[in-house]
């Protein structure tokens, strides 16, 4: 039976569906499934890079487990990074390369308040991962996919149709740059010639330093400009780039999601021992025509804490990346409403947080901007109760 369209937004309960629709015979034994995302992990989770063959099997196992935490991934990076309604998604055309069993495109469909009009494209060389994919999408979204293209390899486009796409192209990759490398990502986007481009990405130091640095400065050369996760308008200096020679395992820019999981997702994670609460990302969101897509609304200064230092009962300090600058700052808690405190607390490395400065002042060896938070994600942190 198909999903009836006013269930939307998908919830939690709804994964137990996405389970019923890519469950192959064996992998509906938990000790089998197990044994596939066990054998996923090891050849790709981290390892950066490394092209991987899916079967029936795994491509079943990788649709079952990942969609949950890349559902809310996605959510995560467009809460940080709110979906302009002037960028026109709704109407425009979404390329999935390495769509896998299209657990961001139906991320990106399910995140959209407006229904969808546009066009759904598929690049992925799995034949498995397209059914996967097409399973899904049939159940889910049978309207805003039925007149989606798929391909498996990019020489199967050809410029004249991509011409025939209703605009904005957004040209997404999800954990497939670090199978296919930056030189094949960067072939793509060439051909394509999107308005947007956005990847999330493993959130190690590894994809930072090897992929992501490089892409962005291609990127950029290629006339786009960064909305996420740089916060300096119109900025093209990473502080990365700079402090590249004091490298070491802690020092990249990354985003962290909290994650909510169904019970029996919960179990199987438990049972590979997996701790997948928190879980560290690198999204990405570029965009051409730059004066259309970017706008400095308000006085105040935006930066994403990078990592956190303390955590005191008076004060928390963390490194905060704003304005292409990595500063050490500190939040008083002292004169925080409660629920300003609470939410304080609850603040994650990428989250996006809009301060004015109060000082600056040394101790020690290190300098401190101390900072009044206005809102984090949008959300103000309001001083009442
Ligand atoms: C790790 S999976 C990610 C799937 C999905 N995007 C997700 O995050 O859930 C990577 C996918 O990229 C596909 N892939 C790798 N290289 C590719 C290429 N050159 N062209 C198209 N697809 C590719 C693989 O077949 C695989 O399905």
């Amino acid at each position: 039976m198909k999903r009836q369209q006013q269930q939307r937004p998908l919830l939690l309960g709804d994964y137990e569906e996405v389970y019923e629709l890519l469950a192959t015979e064996k992998n509906r034994n938990e000790q089998e499934l197990l044994r596939q995302v066990k054998h996923l992990q090891e050849n790709f989770v981290g390892s950066g890079g490394k092209a991987f063959t899916y079967d029936e099997e795994s491509a079943s196992a990788y649709g079952i487990y990942y969609m949950p935490t890349n559902f809310q991934k996605w959510r995560s990076l467009f809460e940080r990074v709110a979906i302009e309604e002037e960028w026109q998604w709704q109407q425009g055309t979404f390329i999935d390369v390495g769509m896998g069993p299209g657990t961001y495109t139906l991320a990106f469909l399910d995140s959209l308040d407006a229904s969808f009009t546009g066009k759904v494209v598929a690049l992925e060389s799995s034949l498995f991962m397209q059914q996967m994919a097409q399973k899904c999408f049939h159940h889910f979204f049978p309207r805003e996919t039925k007149g989606s293209s798929w391909y498996a390899h990019l020489r199967e486009i050809s410029e004249r149709e991509v011409m025939t796409w209703p605009s904005p192209k957004i040209l997404f990759f999800g954990n497939s740059i670090t199978e296919m490398g930056t030189e094949a990502a960067l072939k793509i986007e060439s051909v394509i010639d999107p308005d947007f481009l956005c990847f999330i990405e493993p959130g190690t130091s590894d994809f930072f330093y090897r992929f992501a640095l490089p892409l962005r400065s291609v990127l950029l050369q290629r006339g786009y400009h960064t909305l996420f996760p740089c916060t300096k308008i119109g900025g093209t200096a990473c502080p990365f780039l700079r402090q590249q020679k004091q490298m070491t395992a802690n020092r990249w820019c990354h985003q962290v999601c909290q994650t909510e999981l169904p019970l029996p997702w919960q179990r199987l994670s438990q049972k590979l021992k997996i701790d997948r609460r928190y879980l560290p990302y690198q999204g990405h969101l570029y965009a051409k025509n730059a004066k259309k897509q970017m706008r400095d609304s308000t006085s105040l200064s935006s930066g994403r804490p990078l990592r956190f230092l303390e955590d005191q009962k008076g004060l928390t300090t963390f490194q905060l990346c704003s304005k292409e600058e990595i500063l050490t700052v500190e939040v008083l808690k002292r004169g925080l409403s409660k629920s300003a405190e609470k939410r304080l607390k609850r603040l994650l490395v990428g989250d996006t947080i809009l301060y004015s400065l109060d000082k600056i002042f040394t101790k020690g060896s290190m300098q401190i901007s101390r900072i009044n938070i206005h809102s984090i994600n949008g959300e103000k942190l309001s001083d009442e109760n």
